[in-house]
């Protein structure tokens, strides 16, 4: 039997590592066509090289930054050239701050809600047409950030609410064409936390551990399967507006 996942065309954000890395890998692994997007290109050939070993599906790297003037566009031009059309587009490139709201740069705070909410509410505006013609659907990679208190990440968790706030209301505005869903990891394992690197990071890794119910951090790979879900038309074709947290227990 032909698998579900052979020919559907995805646009996946951040996708030269960490989740995005992930959800490519998988993605590409199960069969589809994955036009992946970040600023690294060198981290995006790497992920399209491992794809490409395993045989699968093909993955293209389109080194572009999300938040550019006019990127949108031309990340949906692109899709449009290389993919011939769109079934998914996972939003999922992310800028974290670790930092007291009033330590932290304006520059930092600007660029939260530029990468957070923006770019992705626009590149959802720009691949509409393509995601209208194949009844394609979104996956917003979010956060528990956006549904609980943040303390010392309170700009970061208020991106992420406003990107749930996104979620739920496009998912109605643009049903029944287009299904648009999210995503909530709780503390992941990856390159996220670097920020964060500095004498305090064992202290800060102990205490998400010691909040998290399930006694430690998650894994990229566990986070992209619940995104991958939400793509797979046989699983999720009736599911829009939902916003799935896969965080160890944190928000239960
Ligand atoms: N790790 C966690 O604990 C956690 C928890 C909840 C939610 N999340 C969310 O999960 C998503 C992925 O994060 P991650 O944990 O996998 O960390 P990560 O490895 O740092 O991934 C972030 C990705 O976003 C890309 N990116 C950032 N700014 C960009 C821009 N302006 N243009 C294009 N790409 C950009 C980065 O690639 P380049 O630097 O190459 O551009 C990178 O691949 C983020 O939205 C994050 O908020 C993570």
């Amino acid at each position: 039997m032909t698998s579900p996942w052979a020919g559907l065309k995805l646009v996946v954000t951040g996708g030269g590592s960490g989740i995005g890395a992930a959800v490519v890998t998988r993605a590409a692994g199960l069969g589809a066509d994955v036009l992946a997007v970040g600023r690294r290109a060198g981290r995006l050939a790497e992920v399209a090289a491992k794809a490409r070993a395993v045989g699968a599906g093909t993955v293209v790297p389109y080194a572009v930054d999300v938040t550019a003037l006019g990127a949108a566009t031309r990340i949906a031009e692109r899709a449009g050239e290389v993919l011939g059309g769109v079934d998914a587009l996972v939003n999922n490139a992310g800028h974290a701050v670790f930092d007291r709201l009033e330590d932290a740069a304006e520059a930092d705070l600007r660029e939260m809600i530029d990468t957070n909410l923006v770019a992705p509410a626009l590149l959802i505006r720009a691949l509409l047409p393509l995601l209208r013609a194949r009844q394609g659907c979104v996956v917003n990679v979010s956060s528990v950030g956006g549904v609980l208190a943040m303390p010392n990440r309170s700009f970061y968790g208020a991106s992420k609410a406003a990107l749930n706030s996104l979620t739920r209301s496009l998912a109605v505005e643009l049903a029944p064409e287009v299904r648009v869903n999210a995503v909530l990891p709780g503390p992941v394992d990856t390159g996220l936390w670097d920020v964060a690197a500095g004498e305090d990071a064992d202290t800060l890794r102990e205490n998400i551990v010691a909040g998290t119910p399930l006694g430690r951090f998650g894994l990229a790979p566990e986070v992209a399967a619940w995104v991958c879900h939400l793509v797979d038309p046989e699983t999720s074709s009736w599911v829009t507006g939902s916003l799935v947290s896969v965080d160890g227990g944190r928000t239960a």
